[in-house]
């Protein structure tokens, strides 16, 4: 099969013929149809961060398909169902797994970082993982689901727990910030999207914001959206994964606010504690999205609560790939995918 490989940093993703991939006991063969183009795939290819599998890998971890075959022992499934593959699978065994927390499973396998990914023709996953796909959701668009759609919702949802009325600020309006917008309007709060570019405060608006802040240095930002919520937002979203942006975003807070750190970062960040203490406010992470939330997740994007198809901007073949990650080093569009042919 076709793949695109990752041999390590610095390097554009090498498009090569492979072995195909066969399925073990429990696990599917999928033929990709899309894979989302994720700001993670830059850490890694741009930025140094080690995959956990040394290269070469296939990267890739947002994919929709369709079952081609089906390994032993697996109910549910047959060949030629449509698929969304989650960019995690969890264990199920583990402690966190047995919370119902599978999205921090301690043994988490990601496709794409641990095993290989789909930036390729074929993938396998794990069945248990797997989610089948309704007949309105576009197959192609569907991949988008598994991180850009999903990491927001369980951001939303379970992290921030947003109810109608809440304000809600978010900072960074790209594929992860944007859903993050859309998901907290139709969750009924009431949204002020940050960002430095205009084009994606425009965006933010077609979304569901209710008011924006042009996004830049120091404190007129947290100021501005303290002015606009009358004091300070219940909970404020993080996109980024910026040191200055995150202070400002805990800024921005009312007393007793919740910080959700959704946004990746590799430097540690100094927050003002005394207000922390004395506030009683909350600062968390958030990561990916629980296997018990697809469900729901998938019948919003069905009965289009959710809009899907507008957050796609381009779409390459995989023979392009390169060109599809140079679009998401430029911040072009929102979310950016490779389509198989
Ligand atoms: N203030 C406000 N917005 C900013 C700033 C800033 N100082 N700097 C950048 N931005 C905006 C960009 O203009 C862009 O719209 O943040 C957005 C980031 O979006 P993307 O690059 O599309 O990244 P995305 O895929 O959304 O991921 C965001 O979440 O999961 C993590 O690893 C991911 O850390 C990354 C973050
Ligand atoms: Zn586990």
């Amino acid at each position: 099969m076709k793949a695109a490989v990752f041999y390590g940093p610095h390097q554009p993703l090498k498009i090569e013929t492979v072995a195909d991939p066969t399925p073990a006991a429990g696990e599917l063969l999928v033929k990709v149809a899309a894979c989302g183009l994720c700001h993670t795939d830059l850490h890694y290819i741009d930025h140094d961060v080690p995959t956990a599998k040394r290269p070469p890998l296939i990267l890739g971890h947002e994919a929709s398909g369709t079952v081609t075959a089906v390994g032993q022992d697996v109910k549910g499934f047959a060949v030629g169902d449509r698929v969304l593959v989650p960019a995690v699978f969890s264990c199920g065994e583990c402690r966190q797994c047995r919370r119902g927390r599978e999205n921090i499973c301690e043994r988490m396998v990601m496709p794409g970082n641990h095993v290989d990914g789909a930036y390729a023709e074929y993938m396998v996953a794990p069945a248990k993982d797997v989610l089948h796909l309704p007949d309105e959701i576009p197959l192609v668009d569907a991949c988008i689901i598994a991180d850009a759609v999903s990491t927001p919702y369980n951001a939303v949802k379970n992290r921030g727990q947003v109810r109608p009325g809440d304000t809600v600020a978010v900072f960074g309006c790209g594929g992860v910030g944007l859903n993050v917008v859309q998901i907290a309007a139709a969750s009924g709060a009431n949204v002020i999207a940050v960002d430095i570019s205009d084009e994606k405060l425009e965006h933010a608006r077609r979304f569901g914001a209710h008011a924006t802040v042009k996004g830049g240095e120091g404190k007129e930002v947290s100021k501005e959206i303290k002015r606009l919520s009358g004091g300070g937002v219940d909970i404020a979203f993080e996109a980024i994964g910026y040191p200055p942006t995150i202070v400002q975003a805990f800024d921005s807070l009312a007393r007793g606010g919740r910080l959700v750190q959704v946004g990746y970062c590799q430097h540690p960040v100094q927050l003002n504690v005394s207000r922390l203490m004395f506030f009683e406010m909350e600062v968390i992470g958030s990561l990916g999205c629980s296997p018990l939330d697809y469900l729901p997740l998938i019948d919003l994007v069905a009965r289009g609560r959710l809009k899907l198809s507008e957050l796609i901007s381009h779409r390459v073949p995989l023979d392009r790939i390169n060109e599809g990650l140079d679009y998401l080093r430029q911040g072009q569009g929102i979310r950016n995918i490779v389509v198989m042919d």
